[in-house]
């Protein structure tokens, strides 16, 4: 019998979530089908996320085990999450100390953890490696730059991330293209998600002191939008965000009912701006809490369309085929766009553009596309080659 491999892997947010999962998953099939190479695993939980939405329904839903620890870093600026994650991983690695450290995505969590884990000379692996921006103004971007610079092992979901990598020099050996994992997850929950109703989502997650005697709408599918925002560059200033909400409101609603999962940083600021009693008051708006896994997969399933700045959703959209309005100036996940057969058009937060993109896709059938690899095998993978790592 060999040592056993022993990996830490770190989650922090809710977009990290639906990509542990398919990991932790298939480490347990593989102790079960070659205990020999048995891998002993470690679930750091940052805490950056820690309302039950935000966090513990992922991994109710997803089937993901208790964390072995949760760090409890909660909200700050960047540099006091990043500290404190800092501080509190590097004492997690001294009292259990892995072969490997597993990041994912682009969050505060994942640049944080590797760093402490390289500065204690622990190999690093980051899973969604290789995408790029070229924005450094998202702090995403550098926690991408700075997670990618320093890992040993860097998988990859496409091949526009493995020439991101080659073009800043990263060696050949490095680079594992092994699919994006978030579609792993997708694939596994897609029937549970088809069982639920729109309908039943929008009633139990409204928030509170909206109408729910005047029907806004009856959520059939085809027959509505979805939103989500949170970026702070459309949500932190009134600038941005009040076009936004009018647009939302008196523009795009009238035409496809909207049901729009309001993340706590956005509810915030809408409320702050004053805005939010008249969003309320609009009759075509279903303004619910963030949702669980299955039920924005499900919204995601019958939507005409998103509007959204998320990057998640803009893969989720390009694998289910709904049309997506991208409220950003550009993305690290250009496979997902038009040019490259998917679904999703940039649009920033230019009025125009977004009402333009809005009309157009009003009009558009789904078009699901698949780029190579995701397959739903990316996890298996990412355990295969790191049982099987031969890189310093
Ligand atoms: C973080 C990620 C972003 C990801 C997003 C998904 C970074 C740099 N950003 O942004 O990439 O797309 O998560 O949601 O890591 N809050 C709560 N409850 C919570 C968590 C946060 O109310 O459980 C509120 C707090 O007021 C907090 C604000 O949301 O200040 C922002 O949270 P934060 O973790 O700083 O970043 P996100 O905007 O969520």
């Amino acid at each position: 019998m060999q040592t056993p491999l022993r990996i830490t892997s770190v989650v922090g947010a809710r977009p990290n979530f639906m990509k542990i999962a398919p990991f932790v998953h298939a480490i347990e099939a593989h102790n079960a089908s070659d205990p020999a190479r048995r891998i002993e695993h470690r679930l750091v939980h940052t805490g950056q996320h820690y309302d039950a939405n935000m966090s513990k329904a992922f991994f109710d839903a997803l089937n993901i085990p208790k964390p072995d620890i949760d760090l409890e870093i909660g909200s700050g600026t960047h540099s006091e999450q990043v500290g404190r994650t800092m501080i509190a991983f590097e004492a997690d690695l001294d009292a259990w100390r892995p072969d490997w450290v597993i990041v994912v995505g682009d969050v505060n969590a994942t640049s944080a953890c590797a760093i402490t884990a390289r500065k204690a000379w622990i190999k690093l692996g980051h899973i969604e490696a290789g995408l790029r921006s070229f924005d450094e103004r998202m702090p995403e971007e550098i926690n991408r730059l700075v997670t990618d610079r320093l890992s040993n092992l860097l998988f990859t979901p496409d091949a526009i991330a493995d020439q991101n990598l080659r073009n800043e020099g990263v060696p050949e050996a490095r680079i594992q293209r092994v699919g994006n994992i978030m579609i792993d997850t997708l694939d596994a929950q897609r029937s549970r998600a088809e069982a639920l109703v729109p309908a039943d989502i929008v009633r139990d997650n409204l928030l509170p002191g909206q109408d729910t005697t005047c029907e806004r709408a009856d959520w059939q599918d085809g027959g509505f939008g979805v939103v989500t925002l949170h970026r702070p560059s459309n949500v932190d200033t009134r600038e941005t965000l009040e076009p936004l909400v009018r647009f939302l409101k008196d523009a795009a609603s009238p035409r496809l009912p909207l049901i729009w999962t309001v993340h706590p940083r956005t509810e915030a600021r809408i409320r702050d701006f004053g805005l939010w009693e008249e969003l309320q008051a609009c009759r075509s708006i279903a303004l619910v809490s963030p949702v669980g896994y299955h039920d924005m997969l499900r919204l995601n399933m019958g939507a005409r369309l998103l509007l959204t700045d998320s990057g998640g959703l803009q893969e989720e959209c390009c694998v289910l085929g709904t049309p997506c309005v991208t409220l950003r100036e550009n993305t690290e996940r250009p496979i997902t766009l038009e040019a490259h057969d998917g679904v999703s058009r940039l649009v920033g937060n230019d009025i125009q553009a977004i009402r333009t993109a809005f009309t157009d896709f009003l009009a558009m059938e789904k078009a699901p596309n698949r780029p190579e690899l995701w397959d739903g095998h990316t996890a298996e993978r990412i355990v295969s080659a790191l049982i099987n790592d031969e890189v310093d």
